[in-house]
């Protein structure tokens, strides 16, 4: 099984990279912010308090999402552009803090990269606690201002406001009691502040290439 997990903060770029590290690897991609966006979007419609744990949680259980090429499917309904609005962007982070959600998008996870036997798996706490044994771990970052501008010159809007709304979600994502986020022990730290999107690529796959060649010889 080969997993490559890509961790990071908000706006880190991880979803473009890992993309392409899918691509030139030939793995499968699995983009697990995508799901709790997709929960939170189906919190909002059925009207549920967003710190209601147990309510919040039961619908984390019930929710079909397939992600199937840049396709968010919840429920049957293409979701993929609802799910990037800045409404999800307010809620996310607070409703994947519950322990009930992410024990249940944790399982879908692991059943998911065990189905397609490994995958380029981007989140915040994939070579932390969904796949703790992946060979190739990557925390991706890069400074705050460098983030809010990638995000504005990407989606557009006030940098000084994308710049507060990362913020916050960093910290809830990394204060968090169930799996923080954080680097793992044995992640490669790539900061690509002052990294093109190319270079970023074929730093990730050099070092993937490298555990090849270790675990062959
Ligand atoms: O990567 P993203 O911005 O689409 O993620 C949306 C939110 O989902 C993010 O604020 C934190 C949460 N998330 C998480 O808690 N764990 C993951 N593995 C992926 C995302």
């Amino acid at each position: 099984m080969t997993v490559i997990a890509i961790d990071g903060p908000a706006g880190a770029g991880k979803s473009t990279v890992a993309k392409l590290v899918a691509q030139q690897t030939g793995l499968p991609y699995l983009d697990t912010g995508a799901m709790y966006r997709c929960v939170a979007l189906a919190v909002l419609n059925a009207g549920v308090k967003i710190d209601d744990e147990h309510a919040v949680g039961k619908i984390a259980q019930d929710v079909t999402i397939e992600l199937i090429d840049d396709k968010a499917i919840l429920n049957g309904v293409d979701v993929s552009s609802d799910i990037r609005n800045p409404e999800i962007n307010s809620v996310v982070s607070v409703i994947a803090a519950h322990s009930t959600v992410r024990q249940a998008m944790r399982s879908q996870q692991q059943k998911w990269i065990h189905s397609m036997a490994g995958g380029v798996v981007e989140g915040r706490d994939i070579g932390t606690v969904v796949f703790p044994n992946a060979e190739c771990k990557i925390f991706l970052t890069a400074s705050p201002e460098v983030r809010a501008q990638r995000r504005v010159d990407q989606s557009g809007g006030d940098v000084q406001q994308v710049a507060s709304s990362i913020a916050e979600r960093d910290r809830i994502d990394s204060t968090r009691s169930d799996s923080p986020l954080k680097p793992s022990a044995d992640a490669h730290i790539v900061d690509s502040s002052t990294m093109t999107t190319e270079q970023v690529v074929a730093c990730i796959v050099n070092i993937f290439k490298t555990f090849g060649e270790d675990a062959d010889g």
